[in-house]
Parts: C-alpha cells; sequence; structure tokens
C-alpha cells in the first residue's frame, strides 16, 4: 500500500512501464471490490486501486465530503504516481467520479470503464432517500444502514455467495462519518448527462443484467449518447458486475482494452 497526500490508501500491482488502469470503487465498498480484476489485468496493465476517502482504509477527517473533493483526491493519485494517460475505471459512485473527472480534464485519460452506474443527479426521491439513509445511521447505526442497503445491490443468486458475505462484513466495519459523507457528496454531485455527447475518448460501458439500481435501459441509453462507446451485459449480475461475474467481466474488459487502449 502507498499513501498518497490526505493519507489515501493506495494500491498498485503490474508494471509501471504498461499502460496504467485506474479503479474506483463503488459505494460503501472498499478497492477490493477490484481484486479479481487486478489479479488478471495486472499481467498487461499497471493497475492503481484507491479507498475512496471515508471508506476502506483511507480516512474520513471532518466528513463533510463533497463529488468536487473526490475528484480532486483521484486526480492528486494520478499525479502523484505520475500516471501517463491513464484508463479510467468506475463502479457506481466510483462511475460518477469518473465521469465528472472525464468531464473536467479528459485529455488526462486515454479510455473510460464505466460500470453500474449513470450520468444523472439525483432526483428528488434520491435525495430524500439519501436524507433517510444519514437519519437512520444516527438513529440505529451502520449495521441497519448496511444490511437494509447493499443487499439491493447483488442480484439475488449472488446472496449466497461467499463474497457477499465478505462484501457485507467488511461494509459494517465501514466509518459511520466516511458512510454518510459519501452520501451527502453523493447527493449533491453535478449531473454529467450533458456531457457525454461530448466524449471524445472511447468509452466502454458495462452494466449487471439485473442491476436494479442503474437498470440496463438506463445505461444502453447512456452509452448511445457517447460517440465512440460499446455496451455490453454481464449475465447474472446485478449491481456489482466485477464482483458477481468476474470472469464475464474481465473478458469484457481485456477485449475492450486491447483494441481501444492502445500506447
Ligand atoms: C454505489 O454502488 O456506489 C451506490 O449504489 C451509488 C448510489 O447509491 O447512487
Amino acid at each position: 500500500m502507498v499513501k498518497i497526500k490526505n493519507n489515501l490508501a493506495t494500491f498498485i500491482k503490474g508494471d509501471p512501464k504498461n499502460i496504467p488502469i485506474v479503479f474506483v470503487h463503488g459505494f460503501p465498498f472498499d478497492h477490493k471490490m477490484w481484486n479479481n480484476q487486478i489479479e488478471e489485468l495486472s499481467k498487461e496493465y499497471f493497475c492503481i486501486s484507491y479507498d475512496i476517502r471515508g471508506l476502506g482504509e483511507s480516512p474520513s477527517n471532518e466528513g463533510q465530503f463533497t463529488m468536487e473533493m473526490f475528484v480532486d483526491d483521484l486526480q492528486e493519485i494520478i499525479e502523484t504516481l505520475k500516471l501517463d494517460r491513464p484508463v479510467l475505471c468506475g463502479l457506481s459512485m466510483g462511475g460518477y467520479i469518473a465521469l465528472r473527472t472525464i468531464e473536467k480534464s479528459e485529455s488526462s485519460f486515454r479510455a473510460a470503464i464505466l460500470c453500474d452506474t449513470k450520468s444523472e443527479a439525483d432526483n428528488k426521491e434520491t435525495k430524500v432517500k439519501r436524507a433517510e439513509g444519514i437519519k437512520k445511521i444516527n438513529g440505529q447505526g451502520i449495521e441497519k444502514y448496511v444490511n437494509d442497503f447493499v443487499p439491493s445491490c447483488f442480484a439475488e443468486e449472488s446472496l449466497p455467495k461467499s463474497f457477499y458475505k465478505e462484501t457485507i462484513e467488511r461494509s459494517l466495519i465501514s466509518s459511520l462519518i466516511g458512510v454518510k459523507g459519501c452520501l451527502l457528496a453523493m447527493a449533491g454531485r453535478t449531473d454529467t448527462t450533458e456531457y457525454l455527447s461530448k466524449i471524445k475518448i472511447p468509452v466502454l460501458v458495462i452494466c449487471g443484467e439485473k442491476d436494479k439500481l442503474s437498470p440496463p435501459h438506463v445505461m444502453k441509453e447512456m452509452a448511445d449518447k457517447i460517440s465512440d462507446s460499446e455496451f455490453q451485459i454481464i449475465p447474472g449480475a446485478g449491481h456489482i458486475s466485477p464482483l458477481e461475474n468476474p470472469e464475464a467481466t474481465n473478458k469484457t474488459i481485456k477485449d475492450f482494452l486491447s483494441r481501444k487502449a492502445r500506447k
């Protein structure tokens, strides 16, 4: 593990001479959700993952996060590690961070992979749900929040699997301040939909077949707005495709990178 400014826990694997890929995880998870991808892709790519502030091993500090702060953190990692036009790969909240980062500095990236995410900002109903989430954490603790929210991220058939149990266990030890900070940051984020049609770099859009949070028709619409995009459905997966069907996710990413992420 290397610590970047703000003590962000950052992890590297692979040969630094290869094309870099930065992986940004979803909420309320940590960098380990990408282990299956990094194990495979680090044979050919330089893989970087990190824990978003407030989650995993990264500190929460004051806990009043914004999406722009998350973008600054990501840019700091890229600058500190001197990564040359990395591929940016984000899932769900990681996708919100990736899209906003690309909107701010597209020329710093050679390609993007957007998994189980969306470009729209929170609507009224979702903002209210975020507020109820914070209220629930304050009144009943993180356990109640995680046990109510995390199952909805997975397909029914993933629930008996060991990766699901491990993910729940890691989410349960998340920092209370960190989780609430992420909810505030997501509720306050900007909408990147208008930017989609301006994106010039190649983008792979991946969606779990059974994703209830960012369903296939929403992600297909998003992919259709991006000029150089490919849309792939991951069979049997819910909202966390890289964990639920790593074989299909890895193959999809490897195929895309071999065609679109050149030196
Ligand atoms: C995630 O997986 O990152 C979250 O579901 C995102 C969200 O709640 O909008």
